[in-house]
């Protein structure tokens, strides 16, 4: 597709005028992404981030690549784990940053999922008030979603995104061959997001997911590498239309506002974001459905793919105020409506302005989002832990 790459590489534009970017999907990209990287930063040297689990498999390769396009090469780790996605490790990559004789024209390269992404992200539009960005994202949500769109931030003590910006990639580089360590519960959480592309924008590609979802998830590049592809298109068309969340973009909320609801109450343990979100999104397909907005077998098609993926479809049995305390603080409130992301088919989106009693009736509570019983043979849908608390 492009003289850098190989013919099997695939490349979505996420168009953004002079800040438009390629997005390379390609298998074996890692070892030979230097040369792009080199080409869309015009930087003479580059700290790749990442951490210690995915710098040992990916980063030498990486690495290499980058010095045989001509770049000077430096890395920085940051611990495992969501709280290394704070101030203090941003502290710690300036610091590295000034040890590697940073400069205006050296490019940061996040090599890793969301939470590296993120936070090197933060850096690299904070660090000189913003150097060329580059995202190699090993996660398959990091692929489809967290890596496009150039939202990137640090958490603070009182609640996650909190300070960030945005900052858009020169380039994103998703070899899909990184996701083979990737463990399948992280797989299917990714997967989530490319469910929810499909089911707020695209009936045809939700479509595709429901003939292809298990092929993707095992990794088959024949039904990989279009899914991935076609998501973050997806994504880049929503950002290309409304880069800074004022309309459009709100529709990427689908399935969120339950979704941290059911995060919150769970203090962020024992649950995936991907995993909360296929329950907000379940719930969020069945109120549409009850609101006479989508047509009766919505929400079921939703559910059903979302459950082939071993998600959990159900709501852990919070109290209803419990719910109801959590939803008054999504961000997503003016005052006391929520624009809730509803569903007027699979494949369309639209926004409704509800209140937390209204996207949550007590009758809500009453039959589980997913209602029935996930098929025998497949994984159990509530993995989800509740903390012993009961409904
Ligand atoms: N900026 C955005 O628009 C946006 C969107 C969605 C999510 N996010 C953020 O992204 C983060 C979540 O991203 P994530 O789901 O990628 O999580 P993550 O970055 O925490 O990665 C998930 C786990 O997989 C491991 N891992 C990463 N790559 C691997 C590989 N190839 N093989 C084996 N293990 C690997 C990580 O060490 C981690 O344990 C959150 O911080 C979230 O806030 C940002
Ligand atoms: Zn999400």
């Amino acid at each position: 597709m492009s003289a850098a790459g190989s013919a099997g590489d695939r490349e979505v534009t996420v168009a953004l005028g002079e800040r438009s970017y390629p997005v390379v999907i390609g298998s074996g990209l890692l070892a030979r992404a230097g040369a792009r990287i080199a080409d869309r930063t015009q930087a003479k040297q580059a700290l790749v981030v990442s951490e210690p689990g995915v710098a040992r498999r990916y980063l030498a390769p990486l690495e290499r690549s980058l010095r045989r396009a001509g770049l000077r090469v430096g890395s920085a780790l940051v611990p495992a784990g969501e709280s290394a996605k704070s101030l203090r490790q941003a502290g710690r990559l300036y610091e590295a940053l000034v040890r590697f004789g940073g400069d205006r024209g050296t490019a940061v390269v996040a090599l890793g999922g969301g939470k590296v992404g993120d936070l090197a992200g933060f850096v690299a539009a904070t660090w000189l008030r913003g150097v060329p960005f580059v995202q190699v994202p090993t996660t398959l949500l990091a692929m489809v979603d967290s890596s496009v769109g150039g939202k990137v931030a640090v958490n603070l003590p009182r609640g996650k995104n909190l300070a960030g910006a945005f900052h858009q990639p020169r380039l994103v580089v998703a070899d899909p061959d990184t996701l083979a360590s990737l463990p399948a519960r992280e797989r299917a959480a990714g997967m989530a997001e490319i469910v929810k592309a499909g089911a707020i924008l695209d009936a045809d590609f939700f479509a595709r997911l429901e003939r292809d979802v298990e092929r993707a998830l095992e990794l088959q590049p024949g039904a990989l590498v279009p899914v991935i592809e076609r998501a973050c298109a997806i994504k880049g068309e929503v950002v290309a239309r409304d880069e800074r969340e004022s309309g459009l973009r709100m529709l990427l909320n689908f399935g969120h506002t339950l979704g941290h609801a059911v995060e919150t109450l769970q203090h962020y343990r024992g649950i995936l974001h991907g995993e909360a979100v296929a329950i907000g999104m379940c719930f969020a397909a069945r109120r549409s459905e009850e609101l006479g907005l989508a047509p009766a077998g919505t929400a079921p098609r939703v559910r059903d793919l979302l459950a082939r993926c071993a998600l959990p479809t159900d709501l852990p049995p919070f109290p209803r105020r419990a719910y109801l305390a959590a939803l008054r603080v999504d961000k997503k409130r003016s005052d006391a409506q929520i624009r809730y992301v509803v569903l007027r088919a699979v494949g369309k989106a639209d926004t409704m302005p509800l209140t937390p009693e209204e996207i949550l009736p007590a009758a809500a509570l009453a039959t589980p989002a997913g209602r029935r019983a996930p098929r025998a043979g497949k994984r159990p849908a509530a993995r989800a832990r509740t903390r012993g608390r009961k409904a």
